[in-house]
């Protein structure tokens, strides 16, 4: 029977007979999905310094990150690329807007980030950037002090370890 289900780390909802086993939107995995009416969702939250801080470098990152994307979908050299680089921007322009709605800010950030054509070095470039944003939302879920910002850094981890084992795949590939 179709339904309707919301992801608690994005807060989108999507329409399916099952909740999907990643958030379309988001990437988060199928626990955070949850029966639209009893999902819970809050983006309004009183941040200390620290968390603060972490959600401004977490939208900074996600910005650079999508804007590197949307440039490798339009310009890599290999028809699979462009589709992953295209699916991967979606993604990350998503968690920006996570960060941009913590942050009460009216929009989101614009940044112009460049990209090669080849697509080896594009997913090389992936690679570095996941594994930098890994690293960071490790250390942000750790040192979070607001429970909800532990649980969305936390999500985030999952979603970009799954973003990096796609570039390590393919560039084992070569
Ligand atoms: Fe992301
Ligand atoms: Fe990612
Ligand atoms: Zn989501």
């Amino acid at each position: 029977m179709v339904a309707l289900w919301r992801c608690e780390i994005c807060g989108d909802p999507y329409v399916g007979d099952e909740p999907p086993t990643n958030c379309p939107f988001c990437g988060a995995h199928r626990r955070y999905i949850k029966e639209a009416k009893k999902a819970v969702v809050n983006y309004d939250l009183l941040l200390n310094e620290t968390d603060k801080a972490n959600v401004e470098h977490a939208l900074e990152v996600e910005v650079s990150n999508a804007s590197f994307y949307f440039c490798a979908a339009d310009k890599t050299d290999d028809a699979e690329g462009k589709l992953l680089f295209k699916a991967l921007g979606k993604v990350e322009a998503e968690h920006a807007s996570i960060w941009r709605k913590i942050l009460k800010l009216p929009s989101v950030p614009q940044k112009k980030e460049e990209c090669k054509s080849a697509n080896q070095e594009n997913l090389e470039e992936s690679n570095r950037r996941e594994t930098r944003a890994i690293g960071f939302y490790i250390k942000a879920a750790a040192d979070a002090s607001d429970s909800r910002i532990k649980q969305v850094f936390t999500a985030l981890v999952e979603v970009e370890t799954d973003h990096l084992r796609l570039s390590e795949e393919r560039i084992k590939k070569k």
